[in-house]
């Protein structure tokens, strides 16, 4: 009865120019395994779910490069987005086709462009959530948190475990707080009973429908005429006339803040190694293995020259680049873009997307 969804939307504005809107985060290989983020995750669920129970929700400018990433994806696997509006919709729509195709089903999300290295302790964790959605609660995966990182979701556990059957480490859930800043963060690190929510939620379909009806109600109305009309000759008009009207909301206000104070939440801590790559400083940290003083290397053609030189160098054309005595740097040279910039200055990447959207 389990189905996955891949949301594969966001644009990874704090690795531009690596990440640009024609070819985003998840189309990349950052890991240097020879697959992208999008591959590798699919390659994760594939043996808990099924070739055949995979679905990709993505925009349509990306339809060719994810099917080539996939050959493995059906057809109707694929949800095509004429504009992105935020992981709610992406996340609801399909939750709402695949219920009207099969009214039992259990749908676990899974974000495209995450790292993990241990699947097998992954497939675990997601099995012990299914058990816990199964039993009716919006199950997340959480993350012991190794800094007061504001990019993230806190996700507040109890002490006493769910008691589901099947889902031995499970926890229900006090509280879950979306990217909380700087001063919260660090009293939930301090305080050691919170977690960071690695953007999976797994639940009952009928359960993530209802949860998003009592937040949005009119975005649930959109997306269940949207999923009524998928499967049929209409999907093309509907999708016209609703699309635009769209709420363009995360899935994180509309569903876990408010399931999570009503305590209709639970949580699985992760049995995982899990790395969002946010941003250049933890590309860097990936390339290198968690060493330092030393240069890590993305791009199959790169020729460096470094002298005393320590960070991250991603190349994507042709040139030649020197480094002498140059510490945490970050250089990220593209045909059209270069960045040069420095780890501790990792975060403000996005600054420069933002002041390019508003430009033009
Ligand atoms: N198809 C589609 N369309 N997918 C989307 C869209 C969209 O418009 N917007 C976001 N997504 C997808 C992203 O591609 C990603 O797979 C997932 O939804 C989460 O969106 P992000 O934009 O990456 O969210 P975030 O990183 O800021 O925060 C979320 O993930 C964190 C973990 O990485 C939250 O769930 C946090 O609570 C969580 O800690
Ligand atoms: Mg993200």
């Amino acid at each position: 009865d389990f189905y996955a969804i891949i949301p594969a939307g966001g644009i990874g504005s704090r690795l531009w120019p690596l990440s640009r809107a024609d070819a985003p985060k998840f189309l990349h290989d950052l890991t240097g395994s020879g697959s992208s983020l999008l591959r590798q995750t699919w390659d994760r669920l594939e043996p808990l779910a099924g070739p055949d129970r995979i679905m990709v929700v993505t925009g349509r400018a990306h339809r060719v490069a994810v099917e080539s990433q996939l050959p493995g994806v059906a057809d109707h696997n694929i949800v095509l987005e004429s504009e992105p509006k935020d992981s709610t919709a992406a996340i609801g729509l399909a939750a709402a086709i695949l219920h009207r195709r099969e009214p039992d089903v259990v749908i676990g999300s899974f974000a495209a462009d995450h790292v993990i290295g241990d699947a097998r302790g992954f497939r675990r964790s997601v099995r012990e959530a299914v058990a816990a959605a199964r039993a009716g609660y919006i199950t997340t995966i959480g993350i012991t948190p190794s800094e007061p990182a504001i990019g993230f979701g806190y996700i507040h556990a109890a002490d006493e475990s769910l008691g589901a059957e099947g889902a031995t480490t499970a926890h229900a859930v006090r509280s879950f707080v979306e990217k909380p800043d700087l001063k919260t963060a660090k009293k939930y690190v301090a305080n050691g009973s919170y977690l960071w929510n690695a953007g999976m939620f797994i639940s009952r379909a009928d359960v993530l429908l209802a949860e998003i009806g009592r937040t949005e109600p009119e975005l649930l109305a959109g997306i269940e005429e949207l999923a009524a009309a998928w499967d049929t000759s209409a999907r093309g008009a509907v999708v016209d006339r609703i699309w635009p009207t769209l709420k363009k909301i995360a899935i994180d206000y509309t569903v876990a803040e408010p399931a999570a104070a009503a305590g209709r939440m639970a949580v699985v801590p992760g049995d995982f190694d899990w790395d969002d790559v946010g941003d250049f400083a933890s590309l860097a940290k990936l390339q290198s293995g968690g060493r330092k003083n030393n240069l890590a290397v993305l791009g199959d053609n790169a020729r460096i020259l470094a002298d005393s030189a320590s960070g991250i160098v991603v190349s994507q054309s042709n040139r030649l680049i020197s480094l002498i005595g140059v510490e945490d740097i970050v250089v990220v040279d593209t045909p059209d873009a270069l960045l040069v910039t420095t780890s501790a200055n990792a975060q403000r990447v996005k600054g420069v997307v933002d002041a390019l959207k508003v430009s033009g």
